[in-house]
C-alpha cells in the first residue's frame, strides 16, 4: 500500500480520535463484547486485532490472552496508549503502528484474529483479510464485525462515495469477501438493530500461504 494512500485513508481519524469513544463507540459496544465472547478464547492464546483504533473494544479482551493491536493512525493509537497508561487496557495488550495490508508477523503466529469496523475502511479489504488469514493458525478463527446490508438501495449507493471521503468505509460484500479468501464461515449473526453483524470464519486446516 502506497504511503500517500494510507495517509489519505487514515487522515480523517485525526479528527475523529478525540471524540471517537463518545460518538461512534457506544453503538459498537455490543459487537465488541460479542466478538471476544464468541471466539471462546483459551488461556495463553495469541490474538491479533486489526484496526484497533482507540482500543475501545479492548475492555472486553480477557487478561489471560496475549493481544497484539495494530492500527495505522497515530491519533487513534495515542488514545489507546493513554487508556493503557491509565490502566483501562491491560499489560497483556501490545499496540503497534502497522499497515494492515502488510502485517509484520510470521505466518500462523496467532490463534485467532479480529477486525471490527475497519475492513470497510481499508483500501483493499481482500488484501487485509488474506493477511489476517496468513498470520492466523490453521483451524484458527477470524472474527469480522461490521455494519453491512445486503440491500443495494439508491440512497446507500449515493452515500457510498461520501462515506469514502469521510473515512467511514465503503460498502463491502463481506460474505463474498470471506468466500473469495477461502475461509469457512462458521457463524453469521446480527448483533444489534443497527445492522451490525458478526461473521466468524475459520482458516481451513489445509490452508497454504502464498
Ligand atoms: C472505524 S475505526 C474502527 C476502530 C475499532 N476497531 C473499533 O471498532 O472501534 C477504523 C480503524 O481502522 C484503521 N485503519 C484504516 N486503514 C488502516 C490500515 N491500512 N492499516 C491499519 N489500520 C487502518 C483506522 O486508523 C481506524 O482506527
Amino acid at each position: 500500500m502506497l504511503k500517500g494512500d494510507l495517509k489519505h485513508r487514515t487522515g480523517p481519524y485525526r479528527f475523529y480520535a478525540p471524540v471517537y469513544d463518545r460518538i461512534f463507540a457506544p453503538s459498537f459496544s455490543e459487537g465488541h463484547r460479542n466478538m471476544y465472547r464468541l471466539l471462546n478464547l483459551s488461556k495463553g492464546d495469541r490474538i491479533l486485532e486489526v484496526g484497533v483504533g482507540t482500543g475501545v473494544s479492548l475492555r472486553y479482551c480477557p487478561e489471560y490472552v496475549q493481544l497484539e493491536g495494530i492500527d495505522y493512525s497515530d491519533s487513534m493509537l495515542k488514545q489507546a496508549r493513554q487508556k493503557q497508561d491509565k490502566g483501562k487496557i491491560g499489560r497483556n495488550v501490545n499496540l503497534s503502528k502497522m499497515d494492515a495490508h502488510h502485517i509484520e508477523f510470521d505466518d500462523h503466529t496467532f490463534d485467532h484474529s479480529l477486525v471490527a469496523h475497519a475492513l470497510a475502511v481499508v483500501a483493499k479489504p481482500e488484501v487485509v483479510l488474506s493477511e489476517m488469514k496468513r498470520v492466523t493458525k490453521r483451524s484458527g478463527r477470524i472474527c469480522i464485525v461490521n455494519h453491512y446490508s445486503e440491500k443495494d438501495g439508491l440512497l446507500l449507493n449515493l452515500w457510498n462515495p461520501f462515506r469514502k471521503i469521510l473515512g467511514l468505509g465503503e460498502k463491502v460484500n463481506f460474505l463474498e469477501l470471506v468466500e473469495n479468501c477461502g475461509l469457512e464461515i462458521l457463524e453469521e449473526r446480527r448483533v444489534n438493530r443497527d445492522s451490525a453483524s458478526i461473521i466468524i470464519c475459520m482458516v481451513p486446516f489445509e490452508s497454504r500461504t502464498q
